[in-house]
């Protein structure tokens, strides 16, 4: 899905990312945490082809960028990211934020595709819980229902790849607690496509969440399988503070190590 080999990211001085090696398979389900600032939204821009590496080699779902047309690229990665929910127009439906996803990709089949695009957008609303929605404009949703929409148009081009940038950001506990729940299911999915999810918060790690990816002012603390990567000496080494964290039935929770 993803090989990403000695991929950096330069803007004027500032290394965003550093010789980053980072690969995703199939099936797998990966979480990057890291502190503000720390390069996860750049590398997620670049794993959706939104963003070239300055070096380094980006292979994305079996293409490598710089060698491919991103246009055919895209439609095969879903993206959601506060940054992308600030483009969608005040009136926009619901029904239609996830319907538009689709459009570009079917060309000049759209009248047939029209019908079919609909129900497949309805039902996706519905799994993620919004089938009443489906006609409001999507500015007067709340945080976490426009956050379960976002995802939903995500889905919409049935993606090989989902990406999700701070899907967690702005919720309530209810509605986070939603969430992670829902994320969960999708990673029990084997349908669902390889999922990397973007947070600065433990708690949001969904159970069943596979791999894990700490990065640090922009270079990568450690990676690898979830368990075995989201330890204390890494999250503190990542976070830059001595951590106590917990893990019970695949929830995590990090506190500040108190001193004695
Ligand atoms: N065009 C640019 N020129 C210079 N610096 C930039 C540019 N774009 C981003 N940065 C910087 O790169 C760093 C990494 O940004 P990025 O958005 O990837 O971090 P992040 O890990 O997603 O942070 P957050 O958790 O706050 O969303 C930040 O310090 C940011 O200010
Ligand atoms: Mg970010």
């Amino acid at each position: 899905m993803l090989d990403f080999a000695g991929v950096n990211v330069v803007r004027g001085r500032k290394r965003l990312l550093k010789d980053i090696d980072w690969q995703v398979r199939e099936g797998e389900r990966w979480v990057v945490l890291g502190p503000n600032g720390a390069g996860k939204t750049t590398l997620l821009q670049i794993a959706a082809s939104r963003m070239h590496p300055t070096s380094g080699r980006a292979g994305i779902l079996g293409e490598l960028m710089g060698a491919v047309d991103v246009f055919e690229l895209r439609p095969r990665i879903g993206l959601s990211s506060a940054a992308l929910a600030t483009h969608i127009p005040e009136h926009e439906t619901v029904l239609d934020v996830v319907v538009t996803a689709s459009y570009g990709t079917t060309g000049r089949w759209r009248e047939q595709y029209e019908r079919m695009d609909q129900r497949r957008a309805f039902g996706l609303l519905h799994e993620w819980g919004m089938s009443t929605m489906i006609n409001r404009p999507f500015a007067s949703l709340s945080e976490g229902e426009r956050k379960r929409v976002q995802i939903a148009r995500a889905l919409m081009t049935d993606p090989e790849l989902l990406l999700l940038d701070e899907p967690g950001a702005g919720l309530d506990l209810a509605g986070r607690e939603d969430l992670v729940r829902r994320l969960s299911e999708l990673a029990a999915d084997p349908e669902a496509p390889a999922v990397v999810l973007v947070t600065h918060h433990l708690e949001e790690v969904p159970p069943g969440f596979t791999h894990a990816l700490l990065l640090r002012e922009g270079a990568v603390v450690a990676a690898g399988p979830i368990g075995s990567t989201l330890t204390e000496a890494n999250l503190g080494a990542t976070f830059g503070t001595p951590l106590e964290v917990t893990e019970r039935e695949g929830r995590y929770t990090a506190v500040a190590r108190r001193t004695a």
